[in-house]
């Protein structure tokens, strides 16, 4: 028999993206009822509707009073860097060096891999965030250690070994031919199963060869449905950096293009420092950014052009980018993000900021088919938001009167506090205790 249950409170998901849709992107119900079967949704509505035509053994969970979100997609984030967020002072190349590589060589070590992996998955969970695409580090037993944590959670989990065979410490250091048949492998142990893909990973392009790019551009083309992740155009000097190593490439974006790098499932975190022809690029392949604003701000990296992305039809998730950026919270991304757009002179409202961190997410990881809202079909991954979670949220709520004044509200002075469950394929997945 089919495993039927309900949740009911106060539930909204995006039908579309609210830029293009408006009013009609934003499905609302103020009292609603999410039914699941199997762990996916089979129909949400009115709760009182739907409750009169439902048998009346079917188990409601009590939400009342709060709401009710797709499972928050983060479309960037390095697990192995959950030790060093926060360590001050350098912008990007420094910090790398400084703090990232001697973390990211600790992953050497499978104990250590896994603890890191069980802290990462469970903080996604009390954070609201029930799908990623992470980095793990060059070692494919990092790769093991975290798809091994998602998998014992049921959570969406893209992942794939960092490639690096140059510009970095030796002990970080693969090769070529070493990264590609590695990478092969935990293609053949991962892609595909359960809720698990792989993605190819060359960490950016001056900490590979040409000979790296080309088999990472021709491992993303040998199998179908693989993601590719990777930096462009973050920082200032990061750009130089690369001019100088690929006078070749018209741009920094032309690098990965020229090794077959672009396409659908390739997410690009940052593009800062691009212009109209790289953007119109992206858009042309399928290639989706990953705007991951508190890392922009804290390493000083630079004011992504959101508005502009838009016009051109780019697709654009939104990343936390742990360890450079400042918190697992997708809340308090969303807030940077709003600041990142004012400093442009651009305006983000929290219809478009909630649908980035749900529905855009899926969308530009061409998941939308699968998660990212309520549509019957779509796996049950949701996120129960208090309103009432702090003094402040509670007593500002009140003075909220439209549905995008306390989505604001929640996106500003939200964070994991406010989080009160997530729930994974319809299942409790994490609870706040009391
Ligand atoms: N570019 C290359 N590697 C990294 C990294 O680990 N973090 C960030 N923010 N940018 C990078
Ligand atoms: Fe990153």
């Amino acid at each position: 028999p089919a495993d039927l249950h309900a949740v009911r409170g106060e539930i909204l998901h995006f039908l579309a993206d609210p830029a293009s849709h408006g009013e009609a992107a934003i499905e609302h119900f103020a009292d609603g009822l999410l039914l699941i079967r199997d762990g996916h949704v089979a129909e949400t509505g009115p709760a009182g509707e739907l409750l009169a035509r439902l048998p009346a053994d079917v188990p409601v969970t009590d939400y009342r009073g709060k709401l009710i979100l797709p499972g928050f997609v983060d479309t960037h984030i390095h697990y192995a860097q959950t030790d060093i967020i926060a360590s001050h002072g350098e912008q990007l190349l420094a910090w790398l060096e400084k703090y990232t590589f001697p973390a990211e060589a600790r992953f050497a070590d499978p104990e250590h891999a896994r603890a890191v992996a069980e802290f990462f998955c469970d903080e996604l969970l009390r954070n609201g965030t029930t799908t990623a695409l992470a980095f793990a580090t060059v070692h494919a037993t990092s790769v093991d250690a975290l798809f091994e944590a998602a998998l014992k959670r049921r959570m969406r989990m893209i992942t794939g070994k960092v490639m690096m065979d140059r510009h970095c410490p030796d002990f970080l250091r693969d090769t070529a031919a070493g990264g590609y048949a590695e990478s092969q492998a935990l293609i053949e142990r991962w892609h595909g199963r359960e809720r698990l893909q792989y993605a190819v990973t060359p960490r950016f392009a001056a900490t590979s060869t040409p000979e790296q790019m080309r088999l990472a551009g021709r491992l993303y083309a040998e199998h179908p449905g693989l993601y590719l992740q990777s930096h462009v155009a973050e920082n200032r000097g990061e750009v130089a950096w690369v001019a100088k190593l690929y006078p070749e490439a018209r741009s920094y974006l032309d690098v990965y293009d020229r090794f077959g790098q672009l396409g659908m499932r390739s997410v690009y975190a940052h593009c800062i420092w691009l212009d109209d022809t790289d953007r119109r690029r992206m858009a042309d392949t399928g290639a989706a950014v990953s705007f991951c604003p508190t890392s922009n701000l804290f390493l000083g990296s630079g004011l992504f052009d959101f508005g502009r992305a838009r016009e051109l039809g780019l697709r654009v998730g939104i990343g936390t980018d742990v360890g450079a950026g400042t918190s697992f919270s997708m809340l308090q991304t969303l807030n940077e993000a709003y600041k990142v757009l004012q400093l442009g002179g651009q305006k983000l409202s929290a219809a478009s900021a909630f649908h980035l961190a749900t529905l855009g997410g899926a969308h530009s990881l061409y998941l939308d088919e699968r998660i990212g809202n309520f549509l019957p079909g779509k796996e049950a991954d949701f996120v129960v938001l208090d309103p009432a979670a702090t003094p402040l949220l509670a007593r500002r709520m009140q003075g909220a009167q439209t549905l995008d004044e306390r989505l604001f509200v929640l996106m500003m002075l939200g964070d994991d506090r406010s989080i009160a469950a997530t729930h994974v394929l319809g299942r409790v997945a994490w609870q706040r205790p009391g």
